[in-house]
């Protein structure tokens, strides 16, 4: 029998001794292989038919789309996970749909039939609507999963309840909830993409992607940054995943509050320590407040308000031990006048805290489209 392999191997021409014409079989990693014959007998006209199959499946195309994506995964849980290529790579896509969300008509067909479940086991505004945007913008259908309605009340355990939505064939799970791990075990046992929209006191991969270009968007180069992330450390998946994404980006990293909201394994992270806001914001070029997270201060007593604000709250005083024209930044939802100073929060010139939400749903269209592409690469429909 007779062969020959075209585009790296993926079309195969051959002729068995037995006929006289030249047979194709087209063949894509964990796809069906395609097989008919050319209908010629001439090698070089059989070429240029297997050629012209080739692209018009459209295949072609679908190699090079897919080839490009540096990020490969297809759940985004952890941000250790992440490399900084694939961080700066997620960014860059995510850049793409800054202008396209300032259009009058903010509407795409790039993710048009697919299907995303929002399930929010915790209350959310910013990441739970941004994902909707995100996902409705690029022609996605999107259910929102009325958790305090759902089956969840009559004993069905969380991995039930997913793995009867993953029989719905979804093509993406975004799910918060307050168990640490909880978007990890998922991952392991559904078929769909799973977007870990905050578990606990864990991580929070997205919001500290959209603080990170919310940053690159003001200084582009990293490597000479150095940001202060300021308040409840100890209970915020928003710290733990700027912390772990802005040192990998280059970013020096400071953080400051209270001895007690200090995680104890704090000096094994990539971050210098201070219960000082003078000292800690002594050169930095970001301010990060951070909520306090109430809801997780459980059978501890509460700081005063006052006197909390006093020593780790940030306004116009405080941000002057920063540099000159530092930002400040803070995830939301904000307590005012606890962790943060009204005006401040507000005034456009200093604040990057409105920017910050328009880049989420940026960061979350590039998420989406990233993801759901790595999957169509490993699954054939
Ligand atoms: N920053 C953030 O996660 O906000 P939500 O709780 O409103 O989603």
């Amino acid at each position: 029998m007779k062969s020959i392999f075209l585009e790296s191997g993926h079309i195969k021409l051959y002729k068995r001794e037995n006929s006289q014409y030249w047979q194709m079989k087209i063949k894509l990693p964990k796809q069906r292989a395609i097989r008919s014959s050319t209908g010629s007998k001439i090698l070089k006209e059989a070429k240029k038919i297997a050629l012209k199959n080739y692209s018009s499946f459209g295949i072609s195309n679908r190699i090079k789309k897919t080839s490009k994506n540096i990020y490969k995964k297809i759940h985004l849980v952890e941000t250790a996970d992440l490399n900084k290529k694939e961080i700066e790579f997620i960014l860059d896509e995510a850049k793409k749909f800054i202008n396209f969300n300032k259009k009058r008509v903010k509407k795409s067909n790039l993710l048009e039939g697919r299907t995303v479940f929002n399930l929010f086991f915790e209350d959310s505004t910013r990441t739970r609507t941004s994902f909707e945007v995100a996902a409705k913008r690029l022609g996605a259908d999107l259910i929102n999963v009325a958790v305090k309605d759902s089956s969840i009340n009559k004993g069905e355990t969380l991995l039930d309840t997913m793995t009867t939505i993953n029989s719905m064939n979804p093509d993406v799970l975004i799910v918060r909830h307050p168990e640490e791990g909880i978007s990890k075990r998922i991952s392991n046992n559904v078929d769909a993409c799973v977007i870990n929209a905050g578990d606990g006191s864990h991580e929070h991969p997205t919001q500290a992607l959209l603080d990170a270009l919310t940053i690159k968007n003001r200084f582009n180069n990293f490597s000479k940054l150095q940001i202060a992330i300021c308040g409840d450390i100890l209970h915020s998946r928003v710290a733990r995943s700027n912390i772990i994404i802005l040192s990998k980006l280059g970013a020096k990293v400071n953080v400051i509050g209270p001895k007690q909201w200090l995680p104890k394994n704090i000096n094994k992270l990539p971050v210098e320590v201070y219960t000082d806001m003078k000292k800690g914001l002594k050169n930095c070029d970001i301010v990060m407040m951070l909520r306090i997270q109430k809801e997780r201060i459980v059978g501890k007593i509460m700081p005063n308000q006052k006197t909390y604000f006093n020593k780790y709250g940030l306004d116009y005083n405080k941000l002057k031990y920063a540099k000159k024209n530092a930002f400040v930044m803070h995830p939301g939802p904000m307590n005012r006048g606890f962790e943060i100073d009204s005006k401040l929060a507000d005034d456009i010139t200093r604040s990057l805290i409105q920017e910050q939400v328009a880049m989420g749903v940026a960061i979350r269209m590039a998420c989406l489209d990233i993801l759901i592409k790595n999957r169509d690469n490993v699954l054939s429909y």
